[in-house]
């Protein structure tokens, strides 16, 4: 199966009992909690929080989203029946395959709907989980990180947690070594700041203009 987006896999998720929804948590610990609760039982069922303390109906988060057999198996388009290495086979064979799509230039894209700028820009419109008593902050995980290497012009994509630090500032926590710390490296070792595109999950309506996803 393929999905066109975030909504087709979560609709998909309900569809095979995988999905357990939660209205009315709050960002401080007990999503973080809830999620972790679900994790560890036997079903271990993907969370959507939905009508979050503080937040409108529709601003949502996924939780485990990949976090059982049969989820990860759906993502990867991975049948059921295979096993390990035969769902490993697969993925290397379709690897071979693998033809990337030229991007199209389009005028005033949906993701242009929204602009703000400077000190316009406010990460507080989105709900941000503390997700244990320890943490220095709230975190979002699981975006899609997009940099190009300075030198090859190379351009990638990586999955990263982000910190938040202040209604416009984040941090970016990635690994040594993964392609997006080599590549932001050597922005900074020129003195410059290293350009960045992230995604935070998708939505065809917009928040301001439209109403909450
Ligand atoms: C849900 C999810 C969250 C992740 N979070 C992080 C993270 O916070 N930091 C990190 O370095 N890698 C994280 N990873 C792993 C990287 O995305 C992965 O290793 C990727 O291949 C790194 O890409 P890169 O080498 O192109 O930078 C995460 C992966 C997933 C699936």
């Amino acid at each position: 199966m393929i999905f066109s987006d975030l909504r087709h896999y979560i609709s998909t998720l309900e569809e095979l009992d995988q999905l357990k929804v939660i209205e009315g948590a709050s960002c401080n610990l007990e999503i973080g909690a809830i999620t972790e609760i679900a994790a560890f039982r036997k079903k271990c069922p993907a969370v959507l929080f939905d009508s979050i303390q503080g937040f409108e109906k529709g601003y949502r988060i996924l939780t485990n989203f990949l976090s059982n057999r049969t989820r990860e198996r759906l993502v990867f388009g991975v049948s059921n029946d295979l096993t390990d290495p035969e769902a490993v086979f697969h993925w290397k064979n379709k690897l071979k395959e693998f033809v990337p799509v030229e991007p199209v230039e389009v005028q005033n894209p949906p993701v242009k709907e929204n602009v703000l700028l400077g000190s316009d820009v406010d990460l507080m419109r989105f709900p941000w989980p503390k997700w244990h008593q320890r943490d220095g902050s709230p975190y979002i995980c699981a975006t899609s990180s997009v940099t190009r290497d300075p030198e090859s012009g190379f351009v990638n994509v990586g999955s990263y947690r982000f910190m938040l630090l202040g209604k416009n500032k984040i941090v970016a926590h990635i690994g040594s070594g993964h392609h997006g710390d080599v590549i932001r490296k050597k922005y900074w070792a020129k003195g410059k700041p290293c350009p960045w595109r992230f995604s935070w999950g998708k939505s065809r309506r917009s928040w301001s203009r439209r109403g909450p996803i």
